[in-house]
């Protein structure tokens, strides 16, 4: 495949960035959309060019380091995959394609496709977590009995990777869909009641304190999630905000 890709190139987080033209050759429809990347940035090495800086790590769905927002789509065309699980097949041979950085007030651009994505840490290290007892007397987790779909539905908010797509889906650039997965797989646990209370209250707090927006039930996170954490953990984070709130 010969492709047109216009890359966004910001030298650092205070440059003002540019959309780049790259014509590329010999792409194969087996190749990942970062091999595609890495055939680009080889290119570019060997002319003595500065290479596309984009973030990744596992290049296997699970890490949620790669990002990229490709022809306005957070992870691009394909449903239920990370940039890094996106193949070249989903392409056509002369296609353009754009590739810009996920785009958030909370996710400041670094550099080239690299956003700032520490705002997520923040909000998880606000109460995304349960305290054990470590003293030697430590309850074996499976003396607690849990009902299956409660199970079933905290493992699946448990998937949530991190990537933020899902704010970068968000025409209000908002968190809710990440912070209410991370609220949801404690709150159906009896393991997380002890500090849930607490927890939704000071996860809330975060969120907005780094600026991401409000929900206003669209939608595209859901359908741009690559994990497909369901809109219902949102609806579940308000049940237990409201709670919270009228026991505080
Ligand atoms: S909810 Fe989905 S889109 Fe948002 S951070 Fe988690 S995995 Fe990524
Ligand atoms: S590089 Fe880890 S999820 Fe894509």
């Amino acid at each position: 495949m010969k492709l047109t890709l216009k890359i966004w190139r910001q030298k650092n987080s205070k440059a003002k960035g540019e959309l780049k033209t790259y014509p590329i050759d010999g792409i194969e429809g087996d190749m990942s959309f970062l091999e595609m990347l890495d055939v680009l940035n080889e290119e570019l090495i060997n002319k003595g060019e500065e290479p596309v800086v984009f973030d990744h790590d596992c290049r296997e769905g699970i890490c949620g380091a790669c990002s990229l927002q490709i022809n306005g789509e957070p992870h691009g065309p394909d449903r239920l995959v990370t940039t890094c699980q996106l193949h070249m097949r989903m392409f056509n041979d002369g296609d353009t394609i754009v590739i810009e950085p996920f785009r958030a007030k909370a996710f400041p651009v670094i550099k080239d496709l690299v956003v700032d994505r520490t705002s997520f840490e923040r909000i998880q290290q606000a109460g995304g977590y349960v305290s054990v007892n470590t003293s030697g007397n430590t309850i074996d987790a499976n003396a607690i009995p849990v009902n299956k779909q409660d199970a079933d539905d905290s493992f699946n908010a448990a998937t949530c990777i991190g990537c933020g797509a899902c704010v970068a889906a968000c025409k209000n650039a908002s968190a809710m869909l990440f912070t209410s997965a991370k609220v949801s797989q404690f709150a159906l646990l009896p393991q997380g009641k002890v500090e849930a209370t607490e927890r939704v209250l000071n996860m809330v707090a975060q969120m907005d304190k780094e600026g991401f927006g409000n929900c206003t039930n669209t939608g595209a996170c859901e359908i741009e999630c690559p994990k497909g954490i369901s809109l219902e953990n949102i609806a579940r984070m308000n049940r237990e905000y409201l709670s919270a709130s009228l026991k505080g």
